[in-house]
């Protein structure tokens, strides 16, 4: 094929030319020698002045950059049209739904993800939603290494979690920093439902608060929280394992601060965070409902227990699927 020879120090304006005339040959690879690069061009037409010679060149090899790309001569057209367009990662883990027709393909879809993400060390699959009182996923491991186990990074703060036996989202640490800047100093932070404590460790971390307490009734999600509070070395947090309902009247505290993240039924334990107030207390009330409801619905349960309430602020903190959301109601007593 034919190929331009030039010297190396020379090399740089004559791609620059070849490319803006439309002549190099971007099928090929440059051949980038000691003194010399040889670079493949289309035709020697209007390439006065230049050494011209016959080169044997490598193929240039385009890397995929998306699935369609990595799969598009494994599949067939039905099956493209079917591939996932988006995944979540935690840590080194991506969390990839496969529909149904792909159950049989699942293992080249795994492979092209590690492929495509230098990063991502295991591709794991939802079976199912969201369930039970500790609102885990059951996944299965669908390439990459053989692991649930992983350590993720947000807001300054490390996370270590398995991302099946505990609830996390990574789609919410824009919802944590937000509520994390509105902490003051010295305020007795109390965040019911902790889970692996993504709250309490933003919390302490990037504020002032006196002290974060955190209740998760989980064992598994609580003891990756004690695992986090070291990992950040925060030594204002303090975690309990057990139900709301119980520890909270038993700890005998007052907070100045509450957060809410159960989103689907946070309601029912408005009454607990009644008793855990203090005057001025501020309060974060997540609830997934129908976007058209929020945030009369909210509003509408909180003043059940908290007549006085003056609404602070009301968020829109994700979307949960088609018209619902996962909305945040800030409020005051
Ligand atoms: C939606 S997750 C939120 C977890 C965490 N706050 C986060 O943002 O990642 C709700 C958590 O509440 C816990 N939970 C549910 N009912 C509870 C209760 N009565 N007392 C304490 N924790 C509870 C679940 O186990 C789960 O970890």
């Amino acid at each position: 094929m034919k190929a331009v020879k030039v010297e190396k120090s020379k090399a740089q304006p004559v791609i620059e030319m070849l490319r803006a005339k439309g002549l190099f040959d971007y099928s090929r690879q440059i051949n980038f020698g000691k003194d010399f690069f040889v670079i493949p061009v289309l035709s020697s037409k209007g390439l006065k002045g230049l050494e011209l010679v016959e080169a044997r060149l490598k193929k240039r090899i385009r890397k995929a950059r998306t699935l369609f790309e990595a799969l598009k001569d494994k599949m067939n057209a039905k099956e493209l049209e079917a591939l996932p367009r988006a995944f979540d990662t935690i840590g080194d883990i991506a969390i990839v739904d496969i529909p149904a027709e792909l159950v049989k393909k699942e293992a080249l879809i795994g492979k092209a993800l590690l492929e495509l993400n230098r990063h991502i060390k295991v591709v794991a699959k939802k079976v199912g939603v969201h369930t039970g009182v500790y609102r885990t996923q059951k996944l299965k491991v669908i390439a990459g290494e053989k692991r649930k186990e992983t350590v993720c990074k947000e807001n300054n703060i490390l996370l270590k979690l398995d991302v099946e036996k505990c609830y996390f989202s990574p789609r919410l640490s824009t919802e944590r920093k937000r509520v994390a800047d509105l902490v003051k100093k010295g305020e007795a932070v109390l965040v019911m439902f902790s889970g692996v404590a993504p709250y309490n460790c933003v919390i302490a971390k990037n504020t002032l608060a006196k002290s974060v307490y955190g209740i998760e009734i989980n064992p598994s999600a609580h003891k990756y929280g004690l695992e986090n509070v070291k990992l950040n070395k925060l030594n204002n947090v303090h975690l309990y394992c057990g139900d709301v309902r119980k520890v909270v009247p038993s700890l005998g505290m007052k907070f100045d601060r509450i957060i809410m993240p159960l989103p689907k039924s946070a309601s029912e334990f408005l009454d607990v965070a009644a008793l855990a107030a203090k005057d001025k207390v501020v309060v974060h009330f997540y609830e997934i409902l129908d976007i058209r409801d929020f945030p009369g619905k909210c509003v509408a349960e909180i003043k059940k227990h908290f007549p006085r309430a003056k609404l602070l602020n009301a968020v829109k903190a994700g979307d949960y699927a088609p018209g619902m959301i996962r909305g945040c109601v800030d409020f005051m007593v």
